[in-house]
């Protein structure tokens, strides 16, 4: 048995992607013997007969046969979903059709489309779109090469030109296309057929040279066993009315049965459940639309769109682009395991003890934030898929001050207080500038205390019994002796040598800017390595400089007790070095 060519549609944003599967499915439907379109989850299926329906003419002339049952269409709105769906749906998709809108030539995610196409090494064709916009140009019931010579001589001219510019940026990206019909070898060039969404024109000879590929090329993979083992990829996570959670699945090898037990991937590992559920859409429906309507049925075969409803699903963390698969007898049960856990964890994200926390919404987009937090030098301290957790934020204060951050992109936006800087973002290229105005803020900032702060004197003793860390930062328990120790402050020893500078203080997980003569809480220390440049049952006080002194001693009585004292100790061993200090 051979199953439908999975083929995905991709491309720059309004370049006309929808557009061309509106007119392939509405020139299907128009058939009407067709039958049986199902639109779901921004996958469609063409059979055969439909196809045989649109391209009949240049089919016999051409004299081809189909031979593949139809054609499977994924439309890709947002290039990140596809990224997951293609790292991770073990490349589900069989080949695939970039759109280019010809006027624009390539545009930025045209070039992504691209890169993706090569890593995954997915076959593609180019659909040049909008030939209908091209200069003077007319268009007539004709098959598509005789039209395109129909047309004058100048806007056969600024057609090629055109394709011209659409080959040459090819070849930047490493690719050599040329015009189908001029085409050699379809195993290294890459075929681009001019056509129109809008009238249609050239979508038959798109279809053929697509259907040839698969033919010629693709046999081996497309061959499917009716009654195997269900593979599929989560497209998207979904609330059904009346349901609650669903996925859309691209059902891609085997089929599904009501009931049947699978093992699919989430966030927690492989897990094992079953088939509640399977909802078929209605032809010719959109998904996206709330209206759509579905209908229940038992059984469904590769390939296709489906809507699954999961046997107790409440405790289960599934995102797009998750590996699914059914077991029929207990024996495929650990090899089908173990094929989940290679399909969800072929990739670890870099991290270091430092940095940024970082959350997205399916292992692709947390893939692609990472890399591009990678090149811009931007540490990862921790990488993970949903909303931030409480424990993240514990986590991020524990960081240095420019890691106190957690990054999100295409998550929903965590709305409670707190003190962590949070950048949430659905456009991946808005972080690095939202993380880059954060660290200018907090330089200024830093920048700004450092003028402002008059010290207060304090004699602090280290507890070595509290040493919770040794470095960046040390953070260790300590007891003020004297006076008022308040974060910010830099501290001395005993011989006047300046050790490190207080960077929180923290009381049964409480910060706190100060802490009062006989007060204990541990406090975290920059620069400093305990055990190396400073013992952990050391005294220390703080540095005043020679000016503050001098101002504390004209306003003696602002001063308690205590802070005289420390601050007549902070003198004694300022003057061992510098008799006259302060004088
Ligand atoms: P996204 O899903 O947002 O990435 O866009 P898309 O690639 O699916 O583009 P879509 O099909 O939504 O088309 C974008 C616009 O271009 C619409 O206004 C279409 O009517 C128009 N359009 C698409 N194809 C053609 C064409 O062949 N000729 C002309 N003149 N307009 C077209
Ligand atoms: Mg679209």
């Amino acid at each position: 048995m051979i199953r439908q060519p999975i083929v995905a549609v991709l491309g720059h944003v309004d370049h006309g992607k929808t557009s061309l599967l509106d007119k392939i499915r509405g020139s299907a439907v128009a058939t009407r013997e067709a039958g049986g379109i199902t639109q779901a989850i921004g996958a469609s299926i063409i059979p055969t007969e439909a196809l045989k329906k649109i391209c009949g003419t240049l089919l016999t002339t051409l004299k081809k046969e189909i031979t593949i049952p139809g054609l499977l269409f994924i439309d890709t709105p947002g290039h990140a979903a596809f990224t997951s769906l293609r790292k991770r749906g073990g490349n589900i998709a069989d080949m695939a059709i970039l759109v280019i809108d010809i006027n624009e030539g390539i545009q930025p995610q045209t070039k992504e489309s691209i890169s993706i196409l090569k890593a995954s090494k997915t076959p593609f064709i180019i659909a040049a779109n909008k030939v209908d916009m091209v200069k003077n140009w007319s268009a007539k019931k004709k098959m598509l090469l005789q039209n395109i010579n129909d047309q004058t001589e100048e806007t056969r001219k600024d057609l090629d030109n055109k394709l011209y510019t659409i080959v040459g940026n090819l070849y930047e990206q490493g690719f050599t296309g040329e015009r189908f019909d001029r085409i050699e070898s379809y195993t290294t060039q890459i075929a681009i057929v001019p056509l129109s969404a809008k009238t249609g024109e050239g979508i038959p000879e798109l279809l053929l040279v697509l259907m040839g590929l698969a033919q010629k090329y693709l046999e081996e993979t497309l061959k499917t066993t009716i009654n195997g083992q269900g593979k599929a990829t989560v497209l998207e996570v979904k609330q059904h009315e009346g349901l609650g959670t669903v996925l859309d699945c691209i059902l891609y090898d085997g089929m599904l049965n009501v009931k049947d037990e699978l093992i699919i991937g989430t966030m927690n590992g492989p897990k094992r459940t079953r088939i509640k559920a399977l909802l078929e859409p209605a032809p010719k429906t959109d998904i996206r639309e709330k209206k759509t309507k579905f209908t229940s049925i038992q059984h469904v075969t590769a390939a296709t769109g489906i809507r699954i409803k999961l046997l107790d699903d409440e405790d289960i963390d599934i995102t797009s682009g998750m590996p699914l698969i059914t077991i029929h007898e207990e024996k495929e049960a650990p090899t089908a395991e173990q094929w989940i856990q290679e399909q969800i964890t072929t990739t670890s994200i870099p991290t270091t003890e430092q940095g940024v926390i970082i959350k997205a919404d399916t292992i692709g987009s947390l893939e692609a934030l990472s890399t591009l937090l990678t090149e811009n030098n931007i540490p990862v301290s921790s990488a993970g898929i949903g909303i931030i957790t409480k424990k993240e934020i514990t986590d991020a204060n524990t960081q240095q001050e420019e890691h106190q951050c957690i990054i999100t992109f295409n998550i929903p936006h965590y709305e409670e207080q707190t003190n962590i800087k949070l950048i949430q973002h659905n456009i991946i290229y808005s972080i690095i500038d939202e993380y880059k105005q954060y660290i200018e803020h907090i330089r200024r900032k830093n920048q700004k205390q450092a003028m402002l702060i008059t010290s207060k004197p304090a004699k602090v003793q280290l507890l070595k019994q509290y040493l919770f860390r040794q470095s960046s930062p040390a953070v260790i328990g300590c007891e003020v002796v004297e006076g008022i120790l308040q974060t910010g402050a830099q501290l001395m020893n005993t011989k006047g040598d300046i050790i490190t500078q207080v960077k929180g203080i923290q009381e049964n997980k409480e910060n706190k800017t100060e802490l009062k003569k006989g007060e204990q809480a541990a406090i975290s220390l920059t620069d400093v390595t305990i055990g190396r440049n400073l013992q952990a049952d050391e005294t220390l006080y703080t540095v005043i400089q020679e000016e503050e002194y001098k101002k504390y001693k004209e306003h003696k009585d602002a001063l308690t007790e205590t802070e005289k004292k420390a601050l007549k100790e902070i003198a004694n061993i300022m003057r061992e070095k510098n008799p006259v200090w302060g004088v």
